[in-house]
């Protein structure tokens, strides 16, 4: 570890998908010398604890609902969690400045803009922190402006959505709050926000990189002051120059993935496994659930299947243990999905397409079946497939359902078509792209060497 240089707060959005692309750039400012705190807004208080690696201390403030209540209540009510986790920010950075090594910046997620609001009235320098990507934020970006209007009925006549540096974008490529007026009135608001005060933040950074999104990166230069520092996925499967960051954790605040998966997958031959997984949010309706097991279970192929605990009811009875007696398959309840996706023996992943996952495939070369249900994930998967050509999307019906003949016929085309092995190719040219980006004088080392020197 360098010199201890200045001390930043990152302040996430406490969300699983949002904390740890946070966890992953804190663990980088750490290791060139940063002092790095991570604040979580919970309803339930933790002692802070230091991070035996990294030297990142966590601390929990308060969000302003009951130990009781849903952790995810928050996202349903966010005039009561802005309020109260302003107040508790504003109380913990004032305490915060009093101590030996006080804060010289808030790193905070702009679905929370009161952050920005609080930092800069105690005079931080404030840097807004993108943990999705820009082919989503700028759409956000553009309604907040006024230069797109959301689409009244999303059964209107197909209209095709023009953004600067984007593809023409059908109403299924839009992330799902822009597609429809009135769908999510809630989070709607918030990523919208998101905008509202930004032009106030001194610095904006994104998980993404440049020579992933040129042609919108080209649209903010100049307009902006934007550093892409991704993908921040675990060095491990990087660039390896942090070779204890082989997850998202930190310390105890480990979720313990079922390891015995991997000594499934040793067995397996090369690129013949389908792993699917629709990461830590996504519910599939109970019928799709059926239909989706019934789609892998024809393909014939070995699958991995990562199903939560909550949705594990969904499966088709009996269908877990025909799997297991039969090999044919393997459900488990949470995977060591980075792991996973290095093995040799995956052959490609069907994806709800959240930007995590998408960054983790394409850093590690694994083909997508994309799956996308809401916010980022359809323009991520419109991307996936047309822009980067990295995998293909599933079509759905009329009522967004995805019949099994068609999540078979994908898997397929992926596993052995012709266009797959173009996939194969196209991902493998961006696993060597991600890895230039973040390693030693890459664009995106470089942008956190510029940031790093900012507070030091
Ligand atoms: C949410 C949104 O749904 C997503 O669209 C947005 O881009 C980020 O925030 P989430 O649904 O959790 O994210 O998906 P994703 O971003 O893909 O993150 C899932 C994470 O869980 C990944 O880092 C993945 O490696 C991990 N995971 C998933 C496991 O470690 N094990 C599993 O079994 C499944």
């Amino acid at each position: 570890m360098g010199e201890a240089k200045g001390h930043v707060l990152f302040f996430p959005y406490p969300l699983q998908g949002h904390i740890n692309p946070m966890i992953q750039l804190g663990k980088r400012l750490s290791k060139k010398g940063l002092t790095v705190s991570l604040i979580i807004a919970s309803n339930i208080h933790r002692e802070p604890y230091t991070s035996e690696d990294y030297s990142i201390t966590v601390h929990t403030i308060h969000d302003g609902f009951f130990p009781h209540e849903h952790p995810h209540a928050k996202i349903k009510d966010p005039p009561r969690f802005n309020d109260s986790t302003a107040r508790s920010l504003t109380d913990f950075i004032s305490r915060q400045k009093l101590s030996g090594n006080p804060p010289k910046a808030l790193i905070y997620d702009p679905f929370m803009p009161f952050a920005l609001d609080v930092a800069k009235d105690l005079g931080l320098y404030v840097v807004a922190y993108f943990t999705q990507p820009w082919l989503a934020s700028l759409i956000y970006y553009h309604i907040n402006e006024g230069t797109y209007d959301v689409p009244d009925d999303r059964h209107e006549d197909p209209i095709l959505a023009s953004f600067p540096g984007f593809p023409l974008l059908s109403q299924n490529e839009l992330p799902s709050f822009a597609c429809e007026k009135g769908s999510y009135p809630l989070i709607f608001k918030v990523v919208v926000s998101q905008f509202s005060n930004l032009r106030r933040a001194e610095c904006i950074l994104c998980n993404t990189f440049d020579q992933l999104e040129p042609k919108v990166v080209k649209w903010m230069d100049g307009q902006w002051p934007v550093k892409n520092i991704g993908p921040v996925v675990p060095s491990k499967f990087l660039d390896n120059r942090l070779p204890e960051d082989k997850d998202y954790e930190l310390g105890d605040s480990k979720t313990e993935p079922d390891e015995s998966v991997l000594s499934w997958l040793a067995n397996k031959p090369a690129k013949s496994v389908v792993y699917v997984a629709f990461g830590t949010l996504v519910a599939l309706s109970e019928k799709q659930m059926k239909e989706t097991a019934m789609a892998i279970k024809q393909t014939g192929y070995s699958f991995l299947w990562s199903v939560r605990d909550s949705e594990r009811s969904k499966l088709p009875s009996g269908f877990v243990e025909e799997a297991l007696e039969k090999d044919m398959g393997l459900v488990a309840k949470w995977v060591p999905q980075l792991e996973v996706l290095a093995h040799d023996s995956i052959g490609c992943f069907v994806t709800h397409c959240g930007w995590n996952s998408t960054l983790e495939a394409l850093c590690l070369g694994v083909p997508l079946v994309g799956m996308p249900q809401w916010t980022d994930q359809p323009t991520n998967a419109k991307f996936i497939e047309d822009v980067w050509k990295i995998g293909v999307r599933v079509k759905t019906d009329e009522e967004g359902f995805v019949s099994k003949e068609e999540i078979a016929r994908c898997i397929a085309e992926v596993m052995e078509g012709e266009k797959g092995k173009v996939i194969r190719k196209n991902v493998e040219n961006f696993k060597v792209l991600a890895r230039e980006a973040i390693s030693e004088g890459g664009s995106s080392d470089k942008k956190i060497d510029e940031f790093v020197a900012m507070m030091s």
